[in-house]
């Protein structure tokens, strides 16, 4: 299909509002190369994928579309790369584990971390998850003016996660630095000083879990990193092979911290903003908390924090009749899927109501829906519940500045101020 349609996913007009260039990206030319180099992706013909029903046969095609991209971070240089080595000599090396894997080995993986990341795990948070939302909200210490995305967005899904790892109260600073320092480089460009404190802060992170693995062999929890520690496949299992070593268990943390914390708190920052510019939402939320799990889905497929991912394509193929030869990497639009008019009316509307709520893809779909899907369902539900019984009235300050952050992969408001009142 030949078209004019262009796509910068650096551009910063794009950046802020990508919603009108996706829809022409879906109408005119659904699969659309790109300048790779403009997405991290050096030296590769770059296919961006935009329709939802093209996406979605992408995710399921696991044989011609490989998840083996590498990571989401730009390639570094011979020079980083040896300086990033040199701060490595004395940690783990990273190993590429369930995102970026295909089967058998993703089978292997998610199973076994499958038996540690347990629905029963993340359902028991909800009181600890409620308990740091009210003394969040404490902390806003009755402020009309509120830092939102400092003061609650950020820290919840970092209590969360640092719950689920058991990082006790007097880490929790350093876990954060971690966390920050892991998201650094993904989808966005950073400078090598930057990059190489960020692998400084990994090496720290790796020192203390690597202490507190050996803990629980001497002295078995039941906990998370336990229960990692002891994942076994059994006869049962489609797949076969050994329990995680060091290496997977370190790389596997990472990613559950990486994945689960600016995209959660993306999540509730929009969610917020929706729900100042929609009172309506907001009173019947307050009379309703029930309606808590529809608004956050609608939050979910209106913010799609993860905006797109790559997938290698393994031998020549088509997409909506357009070639894609062998070697390409495809970009994965979720977030322009889940503004497909094809499946949802008047996409750019918030309507917690709206038909086909739950055909958004913003955790993905197949064999690698997101793995933190129901935990971060819970945070955000449980959030939503505790804002609607403390607080009165919100609205945006100066809603004309809202900004988002620079990652053509995780879509973020950088600043987010709130003017409240308290009930
Ligand atoms: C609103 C919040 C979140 C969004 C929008 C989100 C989005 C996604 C998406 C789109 C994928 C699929 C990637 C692919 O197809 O290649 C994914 C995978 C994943 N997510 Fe999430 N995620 C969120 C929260 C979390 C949380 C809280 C955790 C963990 C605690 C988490 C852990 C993971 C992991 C480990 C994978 C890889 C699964 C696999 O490859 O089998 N995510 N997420």
């Amino acid at each position: 299909m030949s078209s004019t349609v262009s796509f910068d996913a650096t551009d910063d007009a794009v950046v802020q509002c990508p919603y009108e260039h996706y829809r022409n990206m879906r109408d005119e030319a659904p699969v659309l190369e790109l300048d790779g180099a403009s997405l991290g992706r050096l030296n590769e013909r770059v296919f961006a994928v935009s329709r939802h029903e093209d996406v979605k046969r992408i995710l399921h095609d696991t044989t011609t579309f490989s998840s083996r991209f590498g990571g989401a971070s730009a390639k570094p240089s011979p020079e980083l790369m040896a300086r990033l080595k040199e701060v490595m000599v004395d940690g783990w090396p990273s190993v590429s584990t369930l995102l970026t894997e295909d089967p058998p080995s993703h089978t292997r993986y998610r199973r076994l971390v499958s038996m540690a990341f347990t629905p029963r795990r993340v359902s028991r948070l909800e009181p600890a998850l409620r308990q740091i939302c009210e003394t969040l909200v404490d902390d806003f210490g009755e402020e009309s003016r509120v830092d939102f995305i400092a003061k609650f967005a950020v820290p919840l899904p970092i209590a969360a996660v640092a719950t689920i790892l058991e990082i006790p109260d007097r880490r929790r600073e350093d876990f954060k630095r971690w966390a920050d320092s892991s998201v650094a480089a993904i989808g966005r460009a950073i400078t090598d000083d930057e990059r190489v404190a960020a692998e400084r802060d990994i090496l720290e992170q790796q020192h203390y879990f690597v202490s507190e693995l050996d803990a629980r062999r001497d002295d078995p929890r039941d906990d998370f990193l336990t229960d990692l520690l002891n994942a076994e496949l059994t006869a049962d299992d489609e797949v076969e092979g050994g329990p995680l070593d060091t290496p997977e268990m370190l790389s596997i943390i990472r990613q559950i911290q990486v994945a689960g914390s600016e995209t959660t708190a993306s999540l509730l920052a929009d969610l917020m903003v929706q729900l100042a510019e929609h009172p309506d939402e907001w009173e019947r939320l307050k009379a309703d908390p029930s309606r808590a799990p529809k608004v956050v889905e609608e939050a979910l497929r209106w913010a799609s924090p993860n905006q797109g991912l790559f997938r290698i394509v393994q031998e020549d193929t088509e997409v909506a009749g357009t070639p894609i030869p062998k070697g390409s990497t495809v970009w994965i639009m979720y977030g322009s899927a889940d503004h497909d008019d094809r499946v949802f009316d008047d996409p750019e509307a918030f309507n917690p109501d709206r038909e086909r709520l739950n055909s958004h893809i913003a955790f993905g779909h197949g064999i690698h829906f997101c793995l933190g899907a129901a935990l971060a369902r819970l945070e955000a539900v449980t959030a939503l519940k505790v804002m609607a019984a403390r607080l009165d009235t919100i609205s945006v300050v100066e809603p004309e500045s809202l900004r988002y952050g620079s990652s053509f992969i995780l879509r973020g408001l950088e600043h987010l101020e709130l003017d409240v009142t308290y009930q």
